[in-house]
């Protein structure tokens, strides 16, 4: 939510600017603007709607040649996305440039006094208040090398709520400064040049080299001084280097119309790389990662999963094996409830956050809730170095690569899968499993590659499904055991993509209430579980089919090879190969990305970047 970059070093600050916010407008594309220091002044350029609107405006007036500058690119939240909100804001005076990332929760006081000393406002953000203190506390601050950064130790005190904040000042034409609580910032080390980003994207195309910043830490990047991280006190702090495991070609669309055509297409890999190094040659479990004690494992007796949005999805599916594999209790809940029901919590319960970017909110919010209540946290993140993983006692990465579109398809199956192994882990160490059944569950996870490989084969004809649904006005998506999650993740991407109204129910609750939505050519899609399921769940769901039909339904049918009990019925049928009970989320998920992506595309939507979404919501 809201991407930030900042540049100092020999190159033209805003070529490398723009390079960086190309790359991290998928967290928000309201509005976008630049701030350039060149010989002591401050020049700004900003425009509300997406950052080709200020690319446009630079075409016609370039800003001066500067080697120091910051970026920012927007997702609102106070003030509407206009040219006046858009960021960088400036100080009254002009002499200090602010980005911003999250809300300054107690800016009406600070815009208050701000006004009281004669300041007037620009904007309607939260963020100018940042300036104008910025500017104020400068002004106090002895001269000397560390001033702006003192301003911003002052400044930052006084700042309730999230934020990133990077800041220029016209006065320090090689230096930035910038600070962090609750929002992300991440340092990048190039030889004589420096960069700051909300995520290494913003800086990939120039340096793997990148630096953690902790909570409350104020960092200074100057052409001479090279980086100085503090805390708001003053004191120095050793940042934590790291080197980024991927380069800037897995950030590109690499001949694919969209990122996310890009993404769904490295699924195979992303399942591949998640299980990589992790499934032993003993045909048990490796996980390193995880630093939790056998012994803390062994002591669990209550399983929490908590997360937004897929990642929910992730673990309402996860739920189902987990249980069944470890006979733990799970609950599976929304980060944005979690912590305000209340929930019964203590040393023997582990919580699992799962989050691809490592930085929302709400999760990030439920997760220190569970850890003040002494629980154990397990994070499963894509993003190394991220937030939710540097706070959580254990960590397992899901190795699915830069996801670059807002909707999620590769870090979905990548969730599922590290899910999986979280739970089949617990099996292992609890020894609820024997080895030789571990052994026969990682056989099926290994052959997951391959037969999501097979499903993306196949898509042609789903694609042309997709064409013939763009007028729809409703699409409703029916499963049950674990096809239910499925279900309202297709659902999930359907609305996200291409602002169609759906809905995911639980088959068996059809008959219940949703049954009366159908209607005349109503197109619902079923995703059947294996005839292996339990309990004649298959047998009931192909009934179910038969039910919507029967009342006018269009029925859409993903079904595994060889389910012929289902062909009556349906008006089309999508195949996935046969695997598994629980490991057929992985290849029934895939096609309704695909049917998603289809149909927002046909709508003329663009699908890496649907209307009012942001792909990392660093907000609550
Ligand atoms: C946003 C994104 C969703 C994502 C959710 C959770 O709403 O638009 O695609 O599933 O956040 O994100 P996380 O990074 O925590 O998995």
């Amino acid at each position: 939510m809201c991407g930030i970059v900042g540049y100092v070093g020999p190159q033209d600050a805003l070529d490398v600017v723009l390079e960086g916010l190309r790359r991290l407008e998928y967290r928000g594309y309201d509005s976008a603007g630049v701030a350039v220091l060149a010989d002591g002044i401050l020049a700004t350029a900003k425009k509300a709607g997406k950052l080709a609107n200020l690319e446009k405006v630079l075409a016609e007036h370039s800003l001066p040649e500067g080697t120091t500058g910051i970026g920012h690119t927007r997702w609102a939240t106070h003030g509407g996305p206009t040219d006046r909100n858009a960021h960088p804001h400036l100080s009254a005076d002009g002499r200090v440039a602010v980005v911003h990332n999250g809300i300054i929760e107690n800016f009406a006081v600070l815009r208050a006094e701000c006004e009281a000393a004669g300041v007037e406002f620009t904007s309607e953000t939260d963020t100018e208040v940042a300036a104008h203190l910025l500017a104020a506390a400068y002004a106090e601050t002895p001269q000397g090398p560390g001033r702006l950064a003192e301003a911003m130790r002052r400044v930052s005190r006084r700042l309730e709520g999230a934020f990133t904040l990077v800041a220029s000042h016209a006065d320090e034409p090689d230096t930035l400064v910038a600070s962090r609580r609750n929002s992300p910032l991440v340092v990048g080390v190039g030889d004589g040049e420096y960069f700051l980003g909300s995520d290494v994207a913003a800086f990939i195309a120039h340096t793997r080299d990148a630096l953690e910043l902790g909570q409350d830490q104020v960092v200074e990047i100057d052409c001479e001084r090279g980086v100085t991280v503090t805390d708001l006190a003053g004191n120095r702090v050793e940042p934590t280097a790291y080197t980024v495991d991927w380069d800037a070609a897995a950030a590109e669309k690499g001949g694919h119309d969209w990122f996310m055509l890009k993404e769904i297409a490295e699924q195979p890999q992303a399942v591949a790389d998640t299980l990589l190094g992790r499934l032993g040659e003993d045909g048990g479990l490796v996980l390193d990662e995880v630093r939790l004690s056998d012994q803390d494992l062994r002591d669990i007796d209550k399983v929490f999963v908590v997360s937004c949005g897929t990642s929910y999805h992730a673990g309402l599916i996860a739920k189902y094996a987990i249980e069944h594999w470890t006979r733990i209790p799970v609950e599976v809940e929304v980060a944005s409830e979690f912590r305000y029901r209340d929930p019964v919590l203590d040393r023997s319960t582990l919580v699992v956050v799962i989050s691809q970017s490592g930085e929302t909110m709400d999760t990030l919010m439920a997760l220190r809730h569970a850890k003040d209540q002494k629980a154990r946290v397990l994070a499963i993140c894509n993003v190394n170095g991220s937030t939710i993983p540097r706070e959580s006692d254990a960590v397992l990465y899901t190795h699915a690569g830069p996801e670059v579109a807002v909707a999620s398809t590769k870090s979905f199956l990548a969730q599922i899968v590290a899910c999986y192994l979280v739970g089949l882990f617990l099996a292992q160490v609890r020894g609820i499993k024997y080895a030789d059944e571990v052994a026969a569950i990682v056989a099926d996870l290994r052959r997951l590659p391959d037969a999501v490989r097979e499903v993306l084969d196949r898509m042609e004809p789903v694609r042309e499904l997709g064409r013939s649904l763009a007028d729809a006005d409703t699409i409703l998506f029916l499963g049950r055991h674990v096809a239910f999650p499925v279900a309202l993740e297709g659902a999930l991407k359907l609305k996200e993509l291409a602002y169609i109204h759906a809905e995911g129910f639980a088959a068996g609750e059809l008959k219940h209430g949703p049954i009366a939505l159908i209607d005349q050519g109503t197109p619902v899609v079923v995703v059947v579980p294996s005839p292996r399921a339990r309990e004649s769940v298959h047998g009931k769901v192909v009934s179910n089919i038969q039910e919507v039909r029967a009342r006018g339904a269009r029925t859409i049918v993903i079904a595994e090879e060889g389910d012929e009990d289902v062909v009556p019925f349906a008006d089309h049928v999508v195949r996935v190969p046969r695997t598994p009970t629980l490991m057929a989320p992985i290849v029934t998920a895939v096609p309704l990305q695909v049917l998603a992506c289809a149909i927002a595309d046909t709508r003329g939507y663009d699908v890496d970047q649907p209307r009012n979404l942001a792909k990392s919501v660093t907000v609550e």
